[in-house]
């Protein structure tokens, strides 16, 4: 079940600087025995986030999120908690011991692991001969004539690849990788008719595809010349590198994403770059217009919303539509950008500034917007006849927007005023073409569960941290509806508390998203050393952040006997988080 041993995270956890860590995200102001600072997870002025350096917690008054070093890493880079347990032991210089594998999957490994390191070194040679190389020159001419600076080149790990038939091909066998090594990397191809190995990438700018956490898994080569080959020669469908499932950046515009709350998904490599160096740091490339599932997954782990800024050709405008609808039913917040025609984010950053681009982001449409303002620009508005196509049109559309919102009630007046008709038309129920009932009342497939927020990691966290201790137990029994804002973790709860001695038997098996969630929890339960001092302290945050939750209800229904209780509950808490903070310093 466990992937690396308790131990060695708890080594990582060890190892981690806290007060580094969370530094480079926030400033911390040393208060006392404590650290303070502006809360990186939620917008704020004064002060609320605090630091237990010692024992490794974080903790906001304000937003309730809270977590040790991984759920830190977790929360602010957007990662897994495998990803963020790799990458802390990365950065901390721990190696992670694995619970015994199967041989096959150790031997499976350890070759995908050496593709890996091949892929890396090779993207400090293409990234090396670009900055040194003579016959790098005019690409370097090229990159600086389209506005990209060397350091956001560096950034993304741009290079070339000298034009010779065998430079990575020799070199990489010089120390120790084989011809099917270099093959099954990706990085050399096999002549035709059974011809010799040679290198699939020569006299091109190499742009390196990463994962999330910045490992290199292929790469899309452009062109210099006219002529030769495609514009763009990808790294091909490999046991490393899947084209569905990778977006340029990925790894550049998480923190971004996550601290913005939003990602914006351009076309091209050179729009990423662009955007980043205006400062739009949020920013991948889906390459190309072909959105996949899986691509619109990773975007969805990254930000609640996504900006779609493709081209405003057909193509572009076509792929955002479907695009969508795609994400209608993955929680995931679309907006469309709309670009002036025929110029790509690159370009508009290059000739308008970020101001220009940021602004189109503020102006950027719903997907049933955009739709609607597609037909009502291609429908003859002249005619009643035409009018009546339009409306039938766009009815569908309205009706696929809920009831009673904002949003709808601006389709409605938008479509009313530019048909000329009145407003009740849009959406009168004597017509056919309505029909809304059929397409809103299919059964859904049951929704994945959304990606947890900062805060619901936090209540995941104190989950893990009780179960399989006595004194969790008890905790968990304290806890109340109302300790979650994530009703899937209430329930998670409930099913912890039921099959006590052995949750991961009685799973489920109708629900796989909830499933997952339950052995999550149970895979980051390691509690034989969790302390009473942080089950209480851990409790008491969960508490308070209850507490404010309820402040802010009871401060919108206007509900002053409530307000006044509820505060006195805050102080209450606070004042007991504090006392046992400070108790350890
Ligand atoms: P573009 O042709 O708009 O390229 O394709 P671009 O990146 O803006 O290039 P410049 O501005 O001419 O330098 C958009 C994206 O589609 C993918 C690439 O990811 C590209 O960035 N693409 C395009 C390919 O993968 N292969 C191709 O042959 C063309
Ligand atoms: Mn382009």
């Amino acid at each position: 079940m466990r992937l690396y041993t308790k131990d060695s995270i708890e080594r990582v956890k060890d190892a981690v600087d806290m007060v580094e860590l969370v530094g480079a995200r926030t400033d911390l102001r040393r208060v006392g025995s404590r650290w303070t600072a502006l809360c990186p997870f939620h917008d704020e002025r004064t002060p609320s986030f605090s630091v237990d350096a010692q024992r490794g917690f974080y903790h906001c008054f304000g937003c309730g999120a809270s977590g040790d070093a991984i759920g830190f890493v977790e929360a602010m880079e957007g990662l897994d908690f495998r990803e963020a347990v790799e990458s802390l032991a990365d950065r901390y210089g721990v190696e992670l011991k694995r619970e015994q594998e199967d041989p096959q999957a150790e031997e499976e490994r350890k070759r995908r692991e050496r593709l890996l390191k091949l892929i890396e070194r090779t993207t400090s040679y293409y990234e090396r001969v670009l900055w040194e190389s003579a016959e790098a020159a005019h690409a370097r001419d090229y990159l600086a004539s389209r506005g990209l600076e060397e350091e956001v080149l560096r950034t993304y790990r741009v290079g070339y690849s000298p034009s010779a038939w065998d430079k990575v091909l020799l070199a990489a066998q010089r120390d120790g990788f084989s011809r099917e090594e270099l093959l099954a990397a990706g990085l050399a191809q096999q002549g035709r008719n059974g011809g010799g190995v040679y290198d699939r990438f020569r006299g091109r700018i190499m742009f390196p595809l990463a994962d999330a956490r910045g490992r290199v898994l292929g790469f899309g080569a452009r062109t210099l010349g006219e002529g030769r080959g495609p514009k763009y020669l990808n790294t091909s469908e490999n046991s490393i590198y899947h084209k569905g499932r990778q977006l340029f950046g990925i790894h550049q515009a998480r923190p971004a994403a996550a601290s913005a709350g939003r990602i914006v998904a351009v076309e091209g490599y050179t729009d990423v770059l662009a955007l980043h160096q205006a400062g739009i740091r949020e920013a991948v490339a889906i390459m190309g217009t072909a959105l996949t599932n899986e691509q619109l997954q990773e975007l969805r782990r990254a930000a609640p919303t996504a900006y779609f800024a493709l081209d405003a050709d057909s193509a572009g405008q076509e792929a955002m539509l479907r695009a969508g609808h795609m994400a209608r039913d993955r929680d995931l917040e679309l907006l469309v950008v709309q670009l002036p025609d025929g110029r790509d984010p690159a370009e508009l950053v290059a000739e308008n500034g970020a101001g220009a681009f940021l602004s189109l982001l503020d102006r950027a449409l719903t997907v049933a917007e955009f739709e609607v303002r597609r037909v009502l620009a291609s429908a003859d508005l002249g005619t009643p006849r035409g009018r009546d196509h339009a409306l039938a049109a766009l009815r569908p559309i309205v009706a696929g927007v809920p009831p009673r919102t904002a949003t709808r009630d601006e389709l409605v007046r938008l479509v009313a005023d530019r048909l000329n008709v009145d407003p009740s038309y849009v959406m009168s129920q004597d017509s056919p073409s309505t029909a809304p009932s059929a397409e809103a009342s299919r059964p859904r497939p049951r929704a994945p569960l959304a990606p947890l927020d900062a805060v619901a990691k936090s209540e995941r966290g104190f989950l893990a941290m009780c179960h399989g201790s006595e004194l969790g137990k008890e905790y968990l029994e304290r806890l109340e509806r109302d300790h979650f804002s994530y009703e899937p973790l209430w329930r998670v709860r409930e099913h912890l508390l039921s099959h006590w001695d052995d949750p991961l038997i009685a799973l489920p098996d109708d629900d796989e998203s909830f499933a997952v969630l339950i052995k999550d929890v149970v895979l980051r339960a390691e509690n034989d050393d969790v302390s009473a001092e942080a089950l209480r302290l851990t409790f008491l945050q969960l508490d308070l952040a209850r507490v404010n939750r309820g402040l802010r209800r009871a401060e919108q229904d206007q509900d002053f006997d409530v307000q006044r209780t509820l505060a006195r509950d805050r102080q209450r808490l606070r004042d007991q988080i504090d006392e046992l903070m400070g108790l350890t310093l």
